[in-house]
C-alpha cells in the first residue's frame, strides 16, 4: 500500500477537501494532506486546512497579477511540500502551463457530471445540475479525470452514476451529488493508493 503527499486546489467551500482531510485522519485513506492553495482567500477551503494545521495559501491573481508569476507560485508551495499528486475539489481556474507540465498525469478534477456530457468552460457548480435538470436526464453522476489545458476534457479516471429523482430542485440534486463525490474521490484516492488505478505520472512511494 503506498501513501502519497496530496497537493489540494480549491476555490471555495472546500466540501472535498474536508471528506479527504477525514478520510486520511481515519485511515481509511493512505494519504497526506501537505498543502492547500486557493485562489480565493476567504474560502472556507483555506479556514478548514488552517484548522487542521495543513499548510494553506491564497494564491491568485490578486497575490500575482501576472499569470506567469501566479503559476510559478502555485508550482512552488506543491514543490515545497513535497506534493506527489495533485487534486482539484472545487477549483474554477485553469492551472498554468509550468504546473501542468511538472505534475502531468498526477493532477486529478472531480466534475458533478457525467463527462463529456455537462462539461467546459461555463459549466460549474450550480450551472452543470441546472442543465441536467433542464434536459430531463433521469440519470447524472461524478467524474473524476486527469487535468490538462481544457476545461473538463481530460482522460477520465473513475465514473459513478447517481440517480436524478422526480420532483428535484437544483439544491437536492447538487446536494445528492455533493454526497457521492465525498465518497468517490476518497474511493478513487484508495484505488491509486492500492495499485487498482495506476495515473500516467504516478510517482508515489512506498512508505
Ligand atoms: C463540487 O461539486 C465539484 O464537483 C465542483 O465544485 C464543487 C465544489 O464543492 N467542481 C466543478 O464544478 C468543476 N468543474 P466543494 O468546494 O464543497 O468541494
Amino acid at each position: 500500500m503506498a501513501s502519497f503527499r496530496l497537493g489540494i486546489i480549491a476555490s471555495h467551500g472546500g466540501s472535498n477537501l474536508q471528506a479527504i482531510i477525514a478520510a486520511t485522519k481515519s485511515g481509511e485513506l493512505h494519504a497526506i494532506p501537505s498543502v492547500v492553495i486557493s485562489n480565493n482567500g476567504g474560502s472556507l477551503a483555506l479556514s478548514r486546512a488552517r484548522s487542521e494545521d495543513i499548510p494553506a495559501y491564497h494564491l491568485s491573481g490578486k497575490t500575482h497579477p501576472e499569470p506567469e508569476a501566479l503559476d510559478e507560485a502555485i508550482l512552488q508551495a506543491l514543490v515545497t511540500h513535497d506534493v506527489e499528486i495533485v487534486v482539484l475539489a472545487g477549483h474554477m481556474k485553469k492551472l498554468g502551463p509550468k504546473t501542468l507540465r511538472h505534475f502531468a498525469g498526477r493532477i486529478l478534477n472531480i466534475h458533478p457530471a457525467l463527462l463529456p456530457k455537462y462539461g467546459g468552460q461555463e459549466m460549474y457548480g450550480r450551472r452543470v445540475h441546472e442543465a441536467v435538470l433542464a434536459a430531463g436526464e433521469r440519470t447524472t453522476g461524478v467524474t473524476i479525470h486527469l487535468v490538462t489545458a481544457d476545461y473538463d476534457t481530460g482522460p477520465i479516471i473513475a465514473q459513478c452514476e447517481v440517480p436524478v429523482c422526480e420532483g428535484d430542485t437544483v439544491d437536492t440534486l447538487a446536494e445528492r451529488v455533493l454526497q457521492r463525490e465525498h465518497a468517490f474521490y476518497v474511493e478513487t484516492l484508495q484505488k491509486i493508493s492500492d495499485g487498482t488505478i495506476v495515473l500516467p505520472g504516478a510517482m508515489v512511494k512506498e512508505r
